[in-house]
């Protein structure tokens, strides 16, 4: 087989729509992290996803959409789903809304729920992709499930390899962390934190959110504890590294060659270096000791990955 990575372009975005029209998978580059992206209205085309991740099929997919049209035929758009979407699409934010009875989407993309889960990616790629294919496809993140998000091209050819038809390289993801999921009813609920915050999210709508992480309920898998778990065990919140432990720093160290998310303590900086130094550092070692992020902004999503990454397997 060719090498399945290949370049940004126009082309090579039809290229993929192509693939995908023909039930393949393209690893898909997005501001958050890569998706790893199938036909949402093809069954065996979005088996083939739960398949290359190894993925329990109770755990429901977000599909993306060139914007609120594309949405509408998919889901119900509430006025409150509405100014969300003129406020932070695209971009980084998902909302779960109710699926439309008929949208043709695959019953394993909504793992037999009655909602879906429907993102408007703001990456050049993902967009070109989209307006090329016409259609939603659903991409989880293009990893095997349970290990760490891909935030290169190299990331998803060392997870998935030759399980994927093409990947398209765009550079690393600019986020780094995964979209912000919000369950958005009568009330909005926040399943999964990300880079569009809480704070942003009221101003917006002018109306509190729940946090519904802690539910007992899997409402997104993201939710289980141990998620995008290295190798290698973590320990957090630590100021210095013990003896056989790599030091994950932020912000001002004093611990030479250790590898810094972010030397000035920006936190959309490290949100962006997370996934590929936690890469490069289970690589070269058995433990990791993770200097203390602050529990603010960004800050919020990247402490949920890192406690997940640490939880006990
Ligand atoms: O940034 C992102 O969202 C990336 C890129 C590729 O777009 N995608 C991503 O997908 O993170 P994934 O599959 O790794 O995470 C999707 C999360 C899961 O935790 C899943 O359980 C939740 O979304 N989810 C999907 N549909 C849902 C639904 N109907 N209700 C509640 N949670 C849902
Ligand atoms: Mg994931």
């Amino acid at each position: 087989m060719s090498h399945p990575i290949v370049p940004y372009s126009t082309d090579a975005a039809e290229k993929a729509a192509q693939i995908l029209s023909q039930g393949g998978l393209v690893a898909v580059p997005t501001e958050t992290v890569y998706g790893l992206a199938a036909d949402a209205t093809d069954d065996h085309a979005v088996a083939r996803i739960y398949e290359a991740k190894g993925r329990p099929s109770f755990n429901p997919l977000i599909i993306h959409v060139t914007g609120l049209e594309m949405a509408a035929t998919y889901a119900e758009i509430s006025p409150l789903a509405e100014k969300l979407a003129a406020a932070f699409w695209p971009g980084p934010l998902t909302m779960v809304l109710p699926v439309r009875a008929d949208s043709g989407l695959s019953k394993l993309v909504t793992a037999g729920l009655d909602t879906v889960a429907i993102r408007c990616p703001q990456s050049e790629p993902a967009q070109a992709i989209l307006a090329a294919f016409g259609r939603p496809f659903a991409a989880p993140s293009a990893n095997p499930s349970g290990g760490l998000s891909p935030t290169s091209a190299a990331h998803v050819a060392a997870g998935l390899g030759a399980k994927v038809d093409m990947i398209l390289d765009n550079g690393p993801s600019s986020v780094g962390v995964e979209s912000t999921i919000l369950a958005v009813g009568e009330t909005l609920s926040l399943l999964r934190p990300g880079s569009i915050t809480i704070g942003q999210i009221e101003k917006v709508t002018d109306q509190a959110v729940e946090i519904k992480e802690k539910s007992a309920e899997i409402l997104a898998p993201g939710m289980m504890e141990s998620h995008y778990a290295p190798n290698a065990l973590l320990r957090l919140n630590a100021k210095t590294p013990a003896s056989g432990e790599e030091f994950l720093g932020f912000g001002p160290i004093s611990t030479p060659h250790a590898l810094n998310l972010s030397p000035s303590g920006d936190l959309t900086e490290a949100a962006a270096n997370l996934f590929a130094y936690l890469h490069r550092l289970d690589e070269a070692a058995e433990k990791i000791a993770v200097a203390p992020i602050p529990e603010t902004g960004l800050g919020i999503a990247i402490n949920d990955r890192l406690r997940r990454a640490a939880a006990p397997r």
